[in-house]
């Protein structure tokens, strides 16, 4: 008996039950007013506060909305997850573990404190230090060469062309100082090659790609299908590789609240400051949210709710 059932409360995956939890986890908390935009990277403050869009997609391909499925987001955070999946794919799962860990660091997501304690090492790809390594890890002869085979990896996930979001890539580059220390000190530490300054560029980059909310629903149910696309069913991730692109997820997705949030959820799921959620029920589906308002740990406020409230309501908590 799944959690969600045990609480009384699991409906089968129908259109009429997806499309009923949909609303109401909708209209349940479109007028609440918490949390805020993340204001450290300038141009997020000046996001509309107001977008909020849902999506969820079966890993059989049916999509479901609600609100706005068109406006784009930086993709920030959430980006991690997918460069996580193409060094994977290149290296095996290995090289991760051994670089700089798979464990939560219980500290915030650019924590200088966290690299020091263990010398950058038992961290996870999900937060900045770990994640500008896992960019620096990607091959190619050039930064064009590696920037393009990310920039193709992401949009073999969402299923479409996806670009840059200029403005927000230019306002984070001219202040992504705390990035370029702590990508040196993962080079001082040994972590990253000597190229620690075009990682961070690249990481900058990444964190930079417009998506909207179905982007994202999609991109969480390409995991909750085994790394196959359930919308184009071009399977763009090795399906081995899925356990431990999902174990990281539950262990830091969600960063120092990764624990509350499995406890609630039971789902993988990562955040990024730009206000979006995705988050996987392996075998049934992905969900994504986007709303800016953050809380204080970086996660957004609305995407949180919403999503606890849809998977809890279809028994999409896998324990
Ligand atoms: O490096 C940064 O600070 C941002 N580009 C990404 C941080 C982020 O999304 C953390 N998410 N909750």
């Amino acid at each position: 008996v799944s959690v969600a059932a045990a609480h009384g409360a699991e409906l089968s995956l129908t259109q009429e039950n997806i499309e009923g939890a949909l609303k109401a986890a909708y209209d349940k908390y479109k007028n609440i007013d918490e949390g805020a935009n993340a204001d450290y990277i300038p141009a997020l403050a000046k996001v509309d506060s107001d977008i909020y869009g849902i999506a969820l997609v079966t890993t059989d391909g049916k999509l479901y909305t609600v609100g706005d499925i068109s406006s784009e987001v930086s993709i920030q955070s959430i980006s991690k997850v997918y460069t996580m999946a193409l060094v994977m794919d290149q290296d095996g799962t290995e090289e991760l573990v051994t670089n700089m860990g798979v464990d939560a660091t219980g500290q915030v997501f650019n924590s200088i404190v966290a690299i020091e304690q263990y010398q950058g090492a038992e961290m996870n790809p999900l937060v900045n230090a770990g994640a500008i390594t896992t960019t620096s890890l990607v091959d190619g002869k050039d930064g064009d060469e590696i920037w393009g085979k990310i920039l193709t990896k992401y949009e073999q996930f969402a299923g479409r062309k996806l670009t840059v979001l200029n403005d927000i890539y230019e306002s984070e580059a001219a202040t992504n100082q705390r990035n370029q220390a702590i990508a040196s000190l993962m080079h001082a530490y040994g972590h990253i090659d000597n190229n620690f300054l075009r990682a961070t560029d690249i990481y900058t980059r990444q964190c930079s790609v417009g998506v909207n909310a179905k982007d994202l629903g999609v991109m969480a149910a390409t995991l909750a299908n085994g790394g196959k696309n359930p919308v184009t069913g071009k399977q763009v991730t090795k399906t081995e590789n899925v356990p431990e692109i999902l174990a990281v997820m539950a262990t830091a997705g969600l960063y120092d609240d990764a624990g509350k949030w499995l406890y609630k959820t039971g789902l993988p799921a990562k955040s990024g400051v730009g206000g979006g959620i995705v988050a996987v029920s392996p075998g049934k589906f992905g969900i994504a949210v986007i709303s800016p308002p953050l809380d204080a740990a970086g996660n957004s406020v609305r995407a949180q709710k919403a999503i606890a409230d849809i998977s809890n309501a279809l028994g999409g908590n896998p324990y």
